[in-house]
């Protein structure tokens, strides 16, 4: 059996060979994140994608974020070490039930998580995640909004904007692990903390949030000079990045069950074998692409 240190070597000198970039998700296995190139929530690693001059992209990451590196970097490779690592939440909408409601809702326009499908992407007028969903949907003219799949961010949209807001009713089945009383218990052991929390989470949970960031927004939150414990309301791979990041200070996550399967499915020795085989291989066909690039790219001209 290879040690760890060994299949980060051969990982290492194989992506120099084939001019690869590895981008991993802050929810990667600590390992994982150790030997990216970048790390970062889904905005910042869309934004990546879109500039890497590498011929190859090694997506740590669920599969709608090689889609989108794919919808961005057609005449890249990407690679997704482990094909079954697909979000959940993403497969509660398909493009066939999106179109159905669009002709009950004629006069809404098309807003979708960047957790969701190429083909969900190509029947949107625009795309978001959770750093930017806000920004996004106020850039907007139409009073009407359509909002797939997340229910849990578009309620917290909701709260932020007058727009009309229509909810799809799908859900990140790690985020609804988080309990309010989880978070009322651990405040009243830790009085200093600051409780930061997933706009993925439900409204009872949201409500007992100091800050609602992205992931990308908890690592500079945690940065701050006024920031010394903080009650993490995420999954959970993300404590190794806030610990390594800053050390001196305390991290608790709200829920040790808040886990995402899926994130977890990618492995050093898949990330070798995906380098050495040149596979599994994400890429969206064409039609579909350029449809869905003009929503992910009106997202990126608003932020
Ligand atoms: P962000 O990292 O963009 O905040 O998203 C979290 C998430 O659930 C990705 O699947
Ligand atoms: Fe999907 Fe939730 Fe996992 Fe993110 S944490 S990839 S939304 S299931």
């Amino acid at each position: 059996m290879q040690g760890d240190s060994e299949l980060v070597d051969k990982i290492l000198s194989l992506k120099r060979e084939r001019n690869a970039v590895i981008l991993a998700h802050n929810y990667q296995l600590g390992e994982i994140q150790d030997i990216a190139d970048f790390v970062g929530d889904s905005l910042e690693l869309s934004q990546n994608a879109a500039k890497t001059k590498a011929e190859v992209i090694v997506f740590c990451g669920v599969h709608f974020m090689a889609e989108t590196a794919s919808i961005l970097c057609p005449d890249k490779a990407v690679l997704l070490p482990d094909i079954n690592a697909g979000c959940p939440m993403a497969d509660m909408v398909t493009a066939e039930r999106l179109r159905q409601r669009k002709r009950e809702l004629p006069e809404a326009s098309v807003v979708c998580y960047i957790n969701s499908s190429a083909e969900v992407k190509a029947e949107s007028d625009v795309c978001c995640t959770s750093a930017n969903a806000v920004k996004v949907i106020e850039s907007l003219d139409n009073e009407e909004i359509l909002f797939v799949p997340d229910q849990y961010l578009g309620h917290y949209v909701s709260t932020k904007t007058d727009k009309k807001m229509n909810l799809w009713p799908g859900y990140c089945s790690t985020h609804v692990r988080i309990q309010p009383q989880d978070i009322t218990r651990l405040k009243q052991e830790y009085p200093q903390a600051k409780v930061v929390i997933h706009p993925e989470c439900r409204p009872e949970v949201i409500a007992l949030a100091d800050e609602v960031l992205s992931t990308g927004g908890m690592i500079r939150y945690a940065r701050r000079e006024d920031v010394s414990e903080m009650v993490v309301g995420t999954e959970i791979g993300i404590i190794h990045r806030l610990r390594k990041e800053n050390p001196g200070k305390k991290f608790i996550p709200i829920s040790e069950q808040a886990i995402c399967p899926k994130m977890k499915l990618i492995t050093l020795e898949k990330v070798l074998w995906s380098l050495e085989e040149m596979r599994p291989q994400v890429k969206v066909p064409e039609a579909t692409r350029l449809r869905a690039k003009t929503a992910v790219d009106r997202m990126l001209a608003v932020v």
